[in-house]
């Protein structure tokens, strides 16, 4: 049985995550790794992340902002931690790349294997430093013209007015972001990634699948086509940077002094060092390997698609060029990169200094953290670049998750309740001799159910996290029909068929809504706590966590007849006109006052 080890992108420790970062990359993954833990059980599934402190997205912020790369780090560090709470992401472990203890040795041992075999080499090149503080700068510490369009702001990796990427050493007047001076080139000793090299070596064999001992899932399209096209016209790529912040090059190594690897080659290893620190904090120093050196491992990586080349190139070029130099057993490569297209904020990019975004705090306070996981999940981008609208969030609160989940729950619960004690009818030998009450048992409406909750587990499992949401609901459809079309409501005052009719359809509710909660737990895991606490004793504590697929060697689904239900309670509160209308209007008056 495969195991799955899945990682989400490390986010950047310079900013909040927000619900852009969360449709991509957490949520999805959290989704995934919930449903893997149902249905393959928890000791098979290891959920990593952490923070990406190094790179000069976070020296350049820490230096604007006046505070030492330590201080900035450790703050957005802890700020992020609890923004994954808020949206219900569960990892089983979360560290950072500055503060795990394995991680700085990790990607030094990482370089020099890589080195040693020479899929590392030294090359010297000219950039640009600057004499006043002493230092070479780094693309983005450079603006200049662009060598494209002539636009004079133009930043040293590119032009805002023409989106060019720009070799730094041809910006025209470049001046130095962090003094003001004008900056010289000089010469700079740098090491390079070979990856034309590591192209031969086997990059290519385990991207087309031609590698045994590491299969892959089919590539999603959006995926294979940049992959595809970078493969064609692959290059060498610096792995080094002069900057005081990052971790340091080996010892040994001539001309390093003050240079350290460059962040995108020490955050992917920042995969691995949060296993070595989970392993070592359980007591099993060792138990990193079984995750990332066993052959059963499917490793997923959970990214947004401007991270694709990373880890569907470099990382896996890294990967396989550190051979057996890691007590003498190869590293997994991935097994799947299901990455997201954008997820944009009505029409919009998110952008928080720029006002368009969604204050976290604000949103949580006021709605249901389950109904914006379903929502998010149900417009993830995961073919095209998707939107959060409000409009649609309130359809998806208000028409699916209230009207088909919350009102279901309600009406048969309360139903139970009053007419039954809220105790689980038992059916009788002779009632379930009684056509009709077979026909209730039977109901085609609850064939559709089950097809369709029953699909849910392929499209997970294929990343379809939308298909999957859609046919939840589609199931949750059929279950409200087959209540509509039972009446029990009048069942209730008929004869003795009725009655046995009425309490056939009580218990078919029962016995799928605790179903339900199965289904609906990757997605929505509060909720689903909430129905097994009001089905009480219908709903054993002990398959709260079983997927349970409903295939021929599962017993059919019944609802233990004699069981108290516990008080109903409102799911998911309807969200109105006027709320939506005034969440448009407070998101457009913030971009207009940042303008
Ligand atoms: O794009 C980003 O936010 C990067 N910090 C992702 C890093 S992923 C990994 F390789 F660590
Ligand atoms: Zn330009």
């Amino acid at each position: 049985m495969p195991r799955y080890l899945i990682t989400s992108a490390l986010p950047y420790a310079n900013g909040p995550i927000h619900f852009g970062h969360v449709a991509g990359a957490y949520l999805p993954a959290d989704v995934y790794v919930r449903y893997l833990k149902m249905a393959k059980g928890p000791e098979n599934v290891l959920y990593v992340c952490g923070t990406d402190e190094h790179g000069v997205a976070i020296t350049l912020k820490a230096e604007q902002a006046g505070v030492g790369y330590r201080e900035y780090v450790d703050g957005w560090h802890k700020e992020i931690r609890g923004l994954f709470d808020q949206f219900g992401i569960e990892f089983d472990t979360f560290s950072g790349t500055s503060r795990c203890e394995y991680h700085a040795e990790a990607s030094r041992k990482f370089f020099s294997v890589l080195l040693e075999r020479e899929f590392v080499f030294e090359k010297t090149e000219r950039q640009w430093f600057s004499e006043q503080s002493g230092r070479f700068l780094p693309d983005r510490y450079l603006q200049g013209g662009c060598p494209q369009c002539d636009f004079e702001t133009a930043r040293g990796d590119e032009c805002p007015n023409c989106g060019s990427w720009i070799d730094a050493r041809e910006l025209k007047n470049p001046i130095s972001l962090i003094d003001g001076s004008t900056p010289i080139l000089k010469p700079t000793k740098h090491w390079y990634l070979d990856l034309p090299k590591l192209q031969e070596a086997g990059l290519d064999d385990w991207y087309r699948g031609n590698d045994p001992q590491n299969p892959v899932h089919a590539w999603k399209p959006n995926v294979d086509g940049h992959v595809q096209a970078m493969l064609r016209d692959l290059h060498e790529r610096p792995i080094t940077r002069d900057l005081p912040w990052g971790v340091d090059l080996p010892d040994g190594l001539e001309d390093s002094d003050g240079k350290v690897l460059y962040v995108w080659f020490d955050a992917p290893i920042g995969y691995i060092s949060a296993t070595m620190e989970w392993a070592a904090a359980k007591g099993e120093p060792e138990a990193w390997r079984d995750w990332w050196q066993n052959d059963d491992t499917h490793l997923v990586h959970f990214i947004g698609k401007d991270n694709i080349a990373f880890h569907v190139v470099v990382f896996p070029s890294m990967l396989l060029g550190q051979q057996e130099a890691w007590g003498g057993k190869p590293f997994v490569l991935p097994w799947a990169v299901p990455a997201n297209e954008f997820y944009n904020l009505q029409g919009r990019k998110f952008n928080t200094s720029s006002g368009w975004y969604l204050d976290n705090a604000s949103f949580f306070e006021q709605y249901n953290a389950d109904a914006a996981r379903f929502h998010v999940l149900m417009s993830a981008p995961e073919t095209a670049d998707s939107e959060f609208s409000w409009t649609e969030f309130q359809v998806t609160n208000n028409n699916l998750l209230a009207d088909k989940v919350g009102n279901l729950a309600s009406r048969s619960l309360k139903f139970l309740d009053k007419r039954f004690d809220g105790v689980v009818p038992e059916l009788s030998a002779e009632a379930l001799a009684n056509e009709a009450v077979q026909a209730v048992l039977n109901h085609e409406s609850l064939r559709e159910t089950d097809r369709a909750f029953d699909a849910m587990a392929g499209f997970i499992e294929n990343f379809e996290f939308r298909k999957a949401a859609q046919h939840f609901i589609a199931g949750c459809s059929s279950l409200n029909q087959f209540f509509d079309a039972m009446e029990p409501w009048k069942k209730i005052k008929g004869d003795e068929q009725d009655l046995a009719c009425c309490a056939a359809t009580l218990e078919r509710c029962v016995a799928y809504l605790e179903l339900l909660s199965r289904r609906i737990a990757p997605f929505c895991p509060t909720t689903a706590k909430k129905i097994r606490a009001m089905l009480g004793e219908a709903a054993a504590a002990d398959a709260a966590t079983a997927w349970g697929a409903e295939d021929a060697n599962t017993p059919p689904l019944t609802a233990p007849a004699g069981a108290k239900i516990d008080a109903v309670e409102v799911l998911f509160s309807k969200v109105d006109d006027d709320q939506i209308a005034a969440e448009i209007t407070k998101l457009e008056a913030s971009a207009a006052v940042s303008d």
